[in-house]
């Protein structure tokens, strides 16, 4: 009976990791829609390719999949919300700086930093110059590297803004959502502009609340890798940082007068697991939303 017990328990296992191995290189499109009155009708339709997590990850020969797939969507942008590199002992900036600087060719891109970004830059004793060669090629393939640091862009009146916040490190430690200091996102990015429908690229999810209440009328973000293995109706079960069932695993949540949009990410680390939870590439249309007219 032991032995049957044993056995089944085996073959489950090896079933489960043949699937994870399977997931980790097979990506799903997700397409959203988001509508909004402060869509202006120049932007009615534009589309936005989002990534996140990539760390290191390939599909394909050099990304090939992933490339020939974003090309299919024909975005009007890439955004992209943080850890597309691997900081947990050194590794090739190769990939990431291949797949983006395809996209750089076509598209306009915009990167805001992860925890992995940041941590290669703090961390010289172990990573020397890593960051600053990344970066310098970044913008060298003409990436908008916004590091706190906010563009608009203007087709005729209609505005969108666009702004990338890096996290400070107490801000992803623990497990838990960490305090955000009073007038932290103010002190950050400036004041959002009442006039631009905004797009926030925070890599954390934990701080939607205080991302809607600066002004924030959509947000990218990933870190939490849709919590790794995924049960049905129960969601996520564990985050890379050890958090288990997160508040935000992944997926689109509309609270707070804001719209956030958590990838499952496109990559792994340290937990090189993904059940139930294939890599994202995410699709987002924007739409014009016509305000009601009141009758008076
Ligand atoms: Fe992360």
């Amino acid at each position: 009976m032991l032995w049957i017990l044993i056995g089944v328990m085996a073959a489950v296992t090896a079933v489960c990791l043949l699937d994870s191995w399977y997931e980790r290189y097979h990506f799903r499109v997700i397409r959203e829609t988001v509508a909004s009155p402060k869509i202006g009708p120049a932007f009615d339709g534009y589309k936005v390719v989002m990534l996140s997590d990539l760390h290191n990850n390939s599909f394909g020969e050099e990304n090939e999949r992933l490339l020939s797939a974003i090309d299919r969507l024909k975005p009007d942008a890439v955004m992209i919300a943080g850890d597309m590199i691997v900081a947990k002992g050194v590794h090739s900036l190769k990939v990431p700086l291949h797949l983006i600087g395809e996209l750089a060719k076509k598209y306009p891109v915009y990167y805001a930093n992860g925890n992995h970004e940041t941590r290669m830059r703090e961390e010289r004793e172990i990573y020397g110059s890593q960051y600053e060669e990344y970066t310098a090629e970044l913008k060298k393939l003409g990436v908008h590297l916004l590091i706190d640091e906010s563009v608009t862009v203007c087709r005729g009146e209609d505005r969108l803004g666009i702004s990338g916040l890096e996290l400070d490190k107490y801000l992803y430690k623990g497990l838990g959502k960490a305090v955000m200091e009073d007038g932290y996102m103010d002190k950050k990015l400036g004041a959002a502009d009442e006039r631009d429908f905004h797009i926030l690229l925070a890599h954390s999810p934990l701080y939607f609340e205080e991302y809607a209440a600066w002004g924030a009328d959509l947000v990218f973000a990933g870190h939490f890798h849709g919590g790794t293995i995924r049960i049905p109706f129960l969601g996520g079960v564990m985050t890379p940082n050890y958090m288990f069932f997160p508040q935000y695993d992944a997926g689109t949540y509309r609270q707070f007068g804001s719209v956030m949009v958590l990838s499952s990410g496109l990559g792994t680390h340290s937990i090189n697991i993904r059940l139930n939870n294939r890599p994202q590439l995410i699709c987002v249309e924007l739409k014009r939303e016509r305000r009601e007219r009141t009758k008076g």
